[in-house]
């Protein structure tokens, strides 16, 4: 029997629930005030409605149309299009890889929340107690005991959220969509109603035009649009393949999609006010406390938490669980597109090959819970970002785009949905996601020859990086050659 959605409602929450993630948190924020503040919403919405929602749509349709997970549905374009699908879900699957990881951390930090455990040196605290982190990505040193049990307890929960595919997935996203959502807000009234408040939302949001003259920052809004909302891993592709045959796909990827981006913004005003604040109180400007990913959450984040007038600890608590329930439906969304492509090709039992996915995940992501870790989740992350995402949202363009009547699907959209989209849409997919794509990848493999990433030790960036694009490649074509034992 074919996975089926129980309502349209949990379709869309998943879907939403798989883009919101701590990229809203973490990285959005960040990436605004860096590239012009204000002034980055144009790039970022322009990317948004030519880049992002064209391709939500596009692996939508994909999805409904083929009703198969992302392999499968490729496949029905052009056969060997599936080694595109199988590409797409190994680098979900390197991204769940660490993802967990840094879930685990949450579960520490949820832990350590309770007594403030991080104390007053909270970079300290963080870099060389609770990591103990290593000179370099070749010291690996010894796995960390606390951050195991992080992983494993992620690995648990992500579990048991997929336990029966969608019929359960589509329950659990009204918790993990709501309660991130609820948590916000109360960071974001917490936030702007402190000292400083506007000083931070300044720096957030100050528009400053002249840097749109630069390409970077349109590149960054690109592939920020590309990772927030999950394109391009296959996801959206099965998710959309478990809706009736009888479904919106047009409405639901403008909501989806705007609900990502709302969200992000949203998240920015939690981040920026209490910046203000911090900076405020420690006598910094603004620009000296700024930070982004594993630093704001788990050095700056604490410090802030510290600084709190009242019910800090209350505060603490929520933090980590509003960043434990964002991070959860984007990891399970990875697993069930990984886990739904398997077991429709192997015809195998969903409950062997969801704990089979987990348990190989969890002993690869124990290379991230050493001392060395965090300098391999860091070239991970960049390559599996920028090279694997990207070759495969240029792929699916072009591949889709010129194989595959891009009019009849978007006739078959148009007839399923709510309202229509027009020839625009063939024109983003063909011509201009592409072409934008391929001057990403492009910007960066110079950038890779000039330097390696990070400064790290070119081999370094040789196993994390160009080693593992190539090892997915070759598995995605050994998948694709398995034979498939239909049920
Ligand atoms: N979209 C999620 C976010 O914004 C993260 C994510 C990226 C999840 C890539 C899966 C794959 O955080």
């Amino acid at each position: 029997m074919r996975d089926i959605w129980q309502s349209r409602t949990s379709f869309v929450l998943a879907s939403i629930g798989s883009a919101i993630g701590l990229g809203n948190i973490w990285r959005f924020p960040y990436i605004c005030y860096a590239n012009g503040g204000g002034a980055f919403l144009i790039p970022y919405l322009v990317a948004l409605f030519t880049a992002g929602i064209p391709l939500m749509i596009l692996e939508f349709s994909l999805g409904h149309y083929f009703e198969a997970p992302a392999p499968m549905a490729l496949g029905k374009v052009r056969k060997p299009f599936e080694i595109l699908g199988w590409f797409a879900l190994l680098v979900g699957f390197g991204i769940c890889t660490y993802y967990a990881v840094v879930m685990g951390w949450c579960f520490d930090y949820l832990g350590l929340a309770v007594k403030k455990a991080w104390g007053e040196h909270t970079q300290e605290f963080f870099f060389n107690e609770f990591l103990k982190i290593s000179q370099g990505p070749l010291m690996l040193g010894s796995i960390r005991g606390w951050i195991v049990l992080g992983l494993v307890l992620s690995w648990i929960w992500i579990i048991a959220c997929i336990w029966k595919g969608p019929t359960t997935v589509g329950k659990v996203v009204y918790f993990t969509v709501t309660i991130p959502w609820i948590i916000l807000i109360i960071f974001v009234i917490r936030g702007i109603t402190l000292p400083g408040a506007i000083e931070g939302l300044k720096f957030y949001l100050t528009p400053n035009f002249s840097k749109l003259l630069d390409y970077k920052v349109w590149l960054n809004a690109y592939s920020q649009v590309f990772f927030s909302l999950t394109i391009g891993f296959g996801v959206q592709i099965t998710y959309a393949s478990f809706l009736p045959k009888k479904a919106d796909i047009v409405n639901n990827a403008f909501l989806v999609s705007l609900a990502d981006a709302a969200t992000a913004f949203i998240g920015g005003f939690a981040v920026f006010s209490t910046l203000g604040y911090y900076a405020l109180k420690s006598g910094l400007p603004v620009d000296k406390v700024v930070a982004s990913g594993p630093q704001l959450a788990f050095v700056t984040y604490p410090t802030i938490i510290n600084l709190l007038p009242i019910g800090s600890v209350i505060f603490g608590i929520l933090f980590f669980i509003m960043l434990l329930t964002l991070g959860i439906d984007s990891a399970f969304s990875l697993v069930e597109a990984g886990a739904a492509g398997i077991k429709e090709k192997f015809n195998l039992n969903r409950t062997k090959v969801n704990i089979g996915f987990g348990v190989i995940a969890l002993v690869i992501g124990l290379i991230y819970t050493t001392n060395g870790g965090l300098y391999w989740l860091d070239i991970v992350d960049y390559f599996m970002n920028n090279f694997g995402l990207m070759i495969v949202a240029l792929l699916q363009c072009v591949l889709v785009g010129y194989f595959y009547s891009l009019k009849e699907l978007r006739h078959y959209a148009n007839n399923q949905s709510d309202f229509s989209i027009g020839i625009w849409w063939d024109f983003c997919i063909k011509i201009l996601t592409p072409v934008v794509v391929l001057f990403l990848v492009l910007s960066n493999i110079i950038d890779r020859i000039k330097t390696a990433y990070g400064n790290y030790p070119r081999i370094a960036e040789f196993l994390g990086g160009w080693l593992l694009v190539i090892i997915f490649i070759i598995t995605a074509i050994i998948l694709y050659k398995q034979k498939h034992r239909s049920a």
